[in-house]
């Protein structure tokens, strides 16, 4: 069976809020994404709101009609939003402000009873809970152990490695992550960084059962719209024009 797609529909805001604009809406985006066949959509609410507005939570989450997963800091003010919001999945993730994107998997192992507490509360509410972390077995084990439900396998230096055998290397370390979950009984995920060229190979382990995509999603549909934008603009050009008897 094919693994879940979730669409993170973040950097759809990224480019309204590059604006401080209306548009483009994440929540638009978020339901051609599920026409299209997505089976999630995933947002990152920062503490910074750099992309993803509270605004775009609330809708979402009367709008989306798969899942919603929620991105989110192991804070309390995030624990309490989601507390009111309740998305079907929170995926906790470490959050700098001074990252450009998540950068690494939480550290589930170093700080366990505040973790653990989180799941906890996430859980009280009926929100499934989901860890970010690096593909390491001893933080899916600690993942495990603060009885989150799911593990999401962080992919990125997967996808930046260049070299052949540095990415085997890191593909070898993701399917030992993955296994390892598995075999807790942990449901499993994996993402960032996952392009139009990486994401095959990854999705060829079996244990895999949801992918959140974002980036390149996002970055594939500003280029294959690009034309159609270009050409309806050209037409409504037109016709004013000759509106105005030019
Ligand atoms: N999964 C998690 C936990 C993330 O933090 C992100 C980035 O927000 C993604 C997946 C998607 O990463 P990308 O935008 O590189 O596809």
């Amino acid at each position: 069976m094919p693994p879940r797609l979730g669409v993170n529909v973040d950097h759809v805001a990224t480019l309204r809020q590059a604006r401080r604009a209306t548009y483009p809406d994440p929540v638009a985006a978020a339901q051609l994404a599920e026409l299209a066949g997505a089976d999630q959509i995933t947002i990152h609410l920062r503490e910074d709101r750099r992309h993803i507005q509270d605004r775009d939570l609330r809708i979402l989450r009367q709008t989306v009609s798969t899942r919603l997963n929620l991105e989110m800091a192991a804070t309390a003010e995030m624990v309490k939003i989601a507390y009111d919001v309740k998305p079907d999945q929170c995926t906790l993730v470490p959050e700098r402000r001074e990252e450009l994107t998540t950068e690494g998997g939480l550290d589930v192992a170093g700080g366990r009873d505040h973790v653990r507490k989180i799941v906890r509360t996430l859980r009280d509410a009926d929100v499934l809970v989901s860890v970010f972390v690096d593909p390491d077995v001893d933080q899916v084990r600690a993942a495990h152990r603060v009885e989150a439900q799911v593990v999401e396998i962080h992919t990125g230096r997967y996808c930046d490695a260049r070299l052949p055998g540095d990415q085997r290397r890191e593909l070898t370390r993701i399917i030992d992550a993955v296994r390892a979950a598995a075999k807790l009984g942990l449901a499993v995920a994996a993402g960032h960084g996952l392009n139009y060229r990486n994401a095959a190979p990854v999705a060829g382990i079996p244990e895999i059962e949801e992918f959140n995509i974002g980036h390149a999603i996002v970055a594939r549909a500003v280029l294959v719209g690009m034309e159609r934008a270009v050409r309806e603009m050209r037409e409504l050009l037109a016709e004013g024009a000759r509106a105005g008897g030019r």
